[in-house]
């Protein structure tokens, strides 16, 4: 199996409701190639959460000022929700409601990730979460305690290109003790991958 369909793999076993990215990574991957521009430039300021419609599993992107320009409400077969700051234009939003997508507006100059959680679990009933990176939404996530548990899959590859954000980036400098992890399991996947589960032990944070 490849290494992409090992990670498929492993992310469907892992049986979350829905997968969430930053926005770096859902514009290198998913979204359109050029950027959204505001007619308007006025920020949309608080505003209730937009459910274009339920489903059986979701697509979140985490993108701060309303930026990514998106095909329509699916995404790989889920359904798309957005999560933006309340600094994302009025016409973003106007867009998205155009083209069937749902959004939560979270945060007054950058997205409040554990308000956002509970948002999209009380108003789409998502309590499982599989954060797919990159490294900065996964160090933010991790400083909002969000992550319960971290899962691992070990390529035998190196990638050492500079500027590649780590697995957990940007973690507030006040933190001064490392996050424990607590070994979960190990399996040996095919072509000498490894998955790794680690529990997240929460009484050693600083
Ligand atoms: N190996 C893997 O499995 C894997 C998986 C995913 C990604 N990647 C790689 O990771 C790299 C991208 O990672 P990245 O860390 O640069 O970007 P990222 O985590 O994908 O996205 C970060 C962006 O998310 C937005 N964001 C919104 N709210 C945020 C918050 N509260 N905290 C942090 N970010 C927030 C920000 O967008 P604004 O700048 O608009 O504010 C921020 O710049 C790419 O090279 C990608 O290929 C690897």
């Amino acid at each position: 199996m490849t290494a992409k369909g090992e990670y498929e793999e492993t992310g469907a076993a892992l049986k979350a409701d829905a997968w969430i990215c930053g926005r770096v990574t859902m514009q290198q991957h998913f979204a359109e190639p050029e950027p959204f521009t505001s007619v308007s430039n006025r920020p949309a300021g608080p505003q209730p959460v937009h459910v274009a419609r339920r489903a059986p599993s979701y697509a979140i992107s985490v993108d701060t000022s309303g930026k990514l320009r998106w095909q329509g409400g699916d995404l790989d077969g889920d359904h798309l929700i957005c999560v933006v700051s309340e600094q994302a234009p009025e016409d973003y939003l106007a867009m998205l409601r155009e083209k069937g997508i749902s959004y939560v507006v979270s945060g007054a100059s950058s997205v409040d990730l554990g308000q956002a959680a509970e948002l999209l679990s009380e108003h789409f009933a998502i309590r499982t979460l599989l954060l797919e990176g990159g490294g900065h939404i996964n160090g933010a996530s991790l400083d909002a305690d969000l992550v319960d548990e971290v899962s691992l899959l070990i390529v035998p590859e190196i990638d050492g290109r500079r500027g590649v954000a780590t697995v957990f980036d940007g973690l507030s400098p006040d933190r001064n003790v490392a996050v424990g992890l607590k070994l979960k399991s190990v399996q040996e996947r095919t072509s000498g991958t490894l998955w790794v589960r680690y529990e997240v032990v929460r009484n050693q944070r600083s």
